[in-house]
């Protein structure tokens, strides 16, 4: 097997018929992907929906890290939070790579689960390849600097035009035809802009413009940003989110505003991810694959050959 289990969110029973799976990815460290990966598990775990999370980030397991911080934050409280059924992948013995076993390992985790977050590392590898083909939503978190564009286009510093689209926008493109040539399923693809600066730049206006000409160029929706707030450092630590309803400090009688903020970001969030988490979800993604096996199907005409 390659993705070992560590963590059971408990028995609970199945509410979607087809399992949704999100990945979190981008080529750079530090843009929020863990963080974000976490809060969706989350978010959705407390819906009700069995969920799985996937850390194939083996080098810094940073979503390994942040789940064991909270079930120890459950032991030490009592308190009961939401949680998913946490794996790992495993590196392969002597560095060999085995696809079969993978995509087995794989399936067995999706064929029980409702929603598989999967956090991905900030580098190329094997793992994260395949993880990229096999997401039925894609969030891309950008580290709200002009910096972090060059993972999708380089743009010039002067006149914000793109010139050329880089590295991670490749490697996008590439993992959805190897889905589309496979399944013919889509990858949904939503760029978040992660720890935006309270205070509106002179920039602000040209850097909106620029993405949303990229996300016409590169076929991907933007989600609203998620603000820069020292809290989701401190709830890292705790193994907590901003969904969670625990008092950032002891004792403190309500949310701080700054918990509120960040949990109404992370909600629009969620709902602009579009999940089958309601009837219209479920209903819109019904509609996707009724209209995907169509489009393989072969148009039938009548036998004009016919004597
Ligand atoms: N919106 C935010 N505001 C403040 N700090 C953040 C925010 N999002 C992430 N961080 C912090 O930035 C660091 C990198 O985030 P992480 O989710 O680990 O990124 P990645 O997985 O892409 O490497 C962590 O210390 C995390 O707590
Ligand atoms: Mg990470």
């Amino acid at each position: 097997m390659w993705f070992g289990e560590v963590a059971s969110g408990g028995e609970r029973h199945r509410s979607l018929a087809h399992c949704h799976v999100i990945v979190c990815g981008n080529e750079k460290g530090g843009s929020g992907k863990s963080t974000i990966a976490m809060h969706v598990s989350v978010a959705l775990a407390k819906l009700g929906f069995v969920v799985a999370t996937l850390d194939v980030d083996t080098r810094q397991k940073t979503l390994t890290r942040y789940v064991d911080y909270r079930r120890r934050w459950i032991d030490r409280s009592g308190e009961h939070l939401a949680c998913s059924t946490h794996f790992v992948a495993l590196e392969a013995p002597n560095g060999r790579s085995d696809a079969a076993n993978r995509r087995a390992g794989f399936d067995e985790i999706r064929s029980a689960h409702d929603f598989v977050i999967i956090d991905t590392p900030g580098a190329y590898t094997a793992q994260s390849v395949f993880a990229h083909q096999q997401a039925d939503t894609l969030i891309t978190p950008l580290n709200d600097s002009f910096i972090d564009f060059d993972v999708l286009a380089n743009i010039d510093p002067e006149t914000f035009e793109i010139q050329d689209l880089a590295q991670y926008a490749g490697a996008v493109r590439d993992a959805r035809r190897e889905r589309r040539a496979g399944s013919g399923e889509i990858i949904d693809w939503v760029v978040v802009r992660n720890r935006m600066s309270p205070i509106s730049s002179r920039n602000e206006r040209r850097v909106h413009a620029c993405m949303r000409e990229l996300s016409m160029k590169l076929g991907f929706r933007l989600a609203n940003g998620i603000g820069e707030r020292l809290i989701f450092r401190e709830w890292f630590q705790r193994g907590l989110t901003a969904l969670d309803d625990v008092h950032a400090e002891a004792g403190a009688q309500r949310l701080s505003l700054s918990h509120l903020a960040a949990r109404n970001e992370v909600r629009r969030l969620i709902e602009a991810l579009r999940l089958p988490v309601d009837d219209q979800g479920r209903r819109r993604a019904e509609a996707r694959r009724q209209w995907l096996s169509a489009a393989r199907e072969p148009i039938r005409i009548p036998d004009i050959f016919a004597s």
